[in-house]
């Protein structure tokens, strides 16, 4: 098991493991990321199987010792399995969570005390800076946000625009393609009557990279391809209302 390291911008590293079994036949990636700053941040902690892999790429990165936030989207294997595993590998970190996740989850699970961020918070990284940005269910799960970090313009979108295969590190190509097309396998997105509003919400921040936790991160033009995921998002949502409502709900 290798885990590969790219910086995909300044000082924004992404931590991939390609994982063959699954998604077969194509596979698939994880990809976590550590913005190196004063206060260095980690985003998606792994599963507790990858620990070993993940954490001895993060150390080549930055003195472990250092770390000082961990972070997820939500409460899923891949996103926060491991935090206990990094608590007890950064002795400086503290783990934080949004107010819902904090709730349900993290503040019984995790072996210190957690940080709650409110939404639309900002934690100043000393050089960096992150804004906590609720996002509940998307991709899926009630606790989900994503973190906005300012001074690269970089969206940290967890599972949004996740695509197969073991593809580079940065693309400015065509990523809402094949992200449908693993919507169309997996059907890993909560659909809502908010998906495609939440999506657009986050296209308003212009942002200047996407960091996926599974496929490619993106150098393109982002607020159109969340436009564009909003679009197929929102056409799902009234394909499914036409065909699963009554005709007397349909003409309320
Ligand atoms: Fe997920
Ligand atoms: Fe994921």
């Amino acid at each position: 098991m290798e885990t590969r390291i790219d910086e995909i911008a300044d000082r924004v590293y992404r931590l991939s493991t390609f994982v063959a079994a699954a998604g077969p036949p194509a596979g698939f990636t994880f990809n976590q990321f550590l913005i190196d700053a004063e206060e260095p941040l980690l985003f998606h902690c792994g599963q507790r199987s990858l620990f070993p892999s993940i954490s001895a790429a993060a150390a080549r990165v930055l003195d472990l010792g250092r770390l000082r936030w961990i972070t997820f989207s939500h409460v899923e294997a891949d996103e926060s399995g491991s935090v206990n595993a990094w608590l007890a590998a950064a002795p400086r970190a503290t783990a934080a969570h949004g107010r819902v996740g904090c709730a349900i989850w993290l503040t019984d699970a995790a072996d210190r005390p957690p940080r709650t961020l409110g939404d639309g918070e900002w934690l100043d990284l000393g050089g960096k800076e992150v804004q906590r940005i609720d996002t509940p269910h998307v991709p899926h799960s009630w606790d989900a946000g994503l973190l906005y970090e300012k001074t690269t313009g970089t969206l940290f979108c967890s599972d949004l625009f996740t695509h197969l295969g073991d593809p580079p590190a940065l693309t400015d190509g065509d990523i809402v393609g094949p992200a449908i097309a693993a919507e169309e396998r997996f059907h890993f997105t909560s659909l809502t009557p908010d998906t495609g509003a939440t999506m657009r919400r986050l296209a308003a921040l212009e942002p200047r990279r996407l960091a996926v936790m599974h496929g490619s991160s993106y150098s393109g033009p982002v607020a159109p391809a969340l436009e564009a995921l909003a679009g197929y998002y929102d056409d799902k949502l009234r394909q499914s209302l036409r065909a699963n409502l009554s005709p007397t709900q349909e003409e309320l």
